[in-house]
């Protein structure tokens, strides 16, 4: 497996599985043990999905050791305490710690959840943390007035939210990239460049997509639900896109390369 490298010496997968809205209970069961069969050791979760105990069950049913595992899960801001949110995480994970905790959205600011993200790790419960959607600028004021900084950010980013000066930014600071909706939530699967490109190598839509994330160097967490699809995409580690593919992808960016996580005028809180 392709692995990025994070500040604190452990390796994160470049490719895991997202269970953003996908529901508590056997389908999120399903879909976690047919992405660690299919050779995933990446799982992105959040408090915020509701799902974080049929994710821990899937985890223990699958026989896996938990160290060969990366879980990842987020904070969610519209709460006060990291580190007690931490162990309520655990709780429903039903483990001893998190790979990566990441804070959800910069909520109250972009330091206004770092003190008990920073408890979080001391304490042993979260191995790395991070922060999400967090544009170039809120990202170096995070760091800046830190005594661990982020050691990721996870945002938006697909060949048609190519925020690439947002990327710089984190590489530039040791700070993994990670995409999320790769696909679009599913909206780009059907756009015609990409359904070229898909016929011409011999791939599918959703491999094309995951695979320019990768070739990016940024890690990447696609969604199914569906165990078919699921392997589907993991396949995506195993072929290249040339350059000529590569340069019609970029060619869909519709940001200007923006170091911003979101566009003008979307948050995700009121
Ligand atoms: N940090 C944040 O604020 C944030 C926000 C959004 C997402 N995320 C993370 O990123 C993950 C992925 O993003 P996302 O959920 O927005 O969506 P996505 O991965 O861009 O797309 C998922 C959609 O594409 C479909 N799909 C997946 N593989 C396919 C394939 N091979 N062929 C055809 N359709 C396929 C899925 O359908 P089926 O499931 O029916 O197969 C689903 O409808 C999330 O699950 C979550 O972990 C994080």
């Amino acid at each position: 497996m392709q692995a990025l490298k994070l500040s604190n010496g452990a390796e994160i997968p470049a490719l895991g599985l997202g269970v953003w809205q996908v529901p508590e209970g056997p389908v999120t069961e399903g879909a976690v043990v047919a992405a660690l069969e299919a050779g995933y050791r990446l799982i992105d979760t959040a408090q915020a999905y509701g799902n974080e105990q049929s994710v821990g069950r899937a985890l223990r049913s699958s026989g896996l050791p938990r160290e060969e595992i990366f879980l990842t899960t987020k904070f969610l801001p519209s709460r006060r305490d990291p580190l007690a949110e931490m162990k309520k995480s655990l709780e429903r994970l039903d483990t001893d710690y998190v790979d990566l905790y990441l804070v959800h959205w910069p909520q109250g600011g972009p330091t206004a959840a770092w003190p008990g993200m920073e408890a979080a790790h001391a304490a042993g419960l979260a191995k790395a943390i991070g922060v999400s959607n967090f544009s170039a600028a809120e990202l170096a004021t995070v760091s800046k007035s830190s005594e661990v900084a982020p050691m990721a950010n996870q945002f938006q980013y697909s060949p048609f939210l190519d925020r690439r000066t947002l990327v710089e930014a984190c590489l530039a600071a040791n700070v993994v990239p990670q995409g999320y909706s790769p696909l679009g939530t599913g909206e780009h699967l059907d756009d015609p460049a990409v359904a070229k490109i898909a016929a011409t190598t011999g791939r599918t839509p959703a491999q094309i997509l995951i695979r320019w994330s990768l070739q990016r160097g940024v890690s990447v967490i696609p969604k199914s639900s569906t165990p078919a699809r699921i392997k589907e995409n993991y396949a995506a580690l195993d072929f290249e896109l040339d350059e000529a593919a590569m340069a019609t992808l970029d060619a869909l960016d519709t940001t200007n390369h923006t170091p911003e996580a979101k566009a003008p005028g979307q948050k995700w809180w009121s």
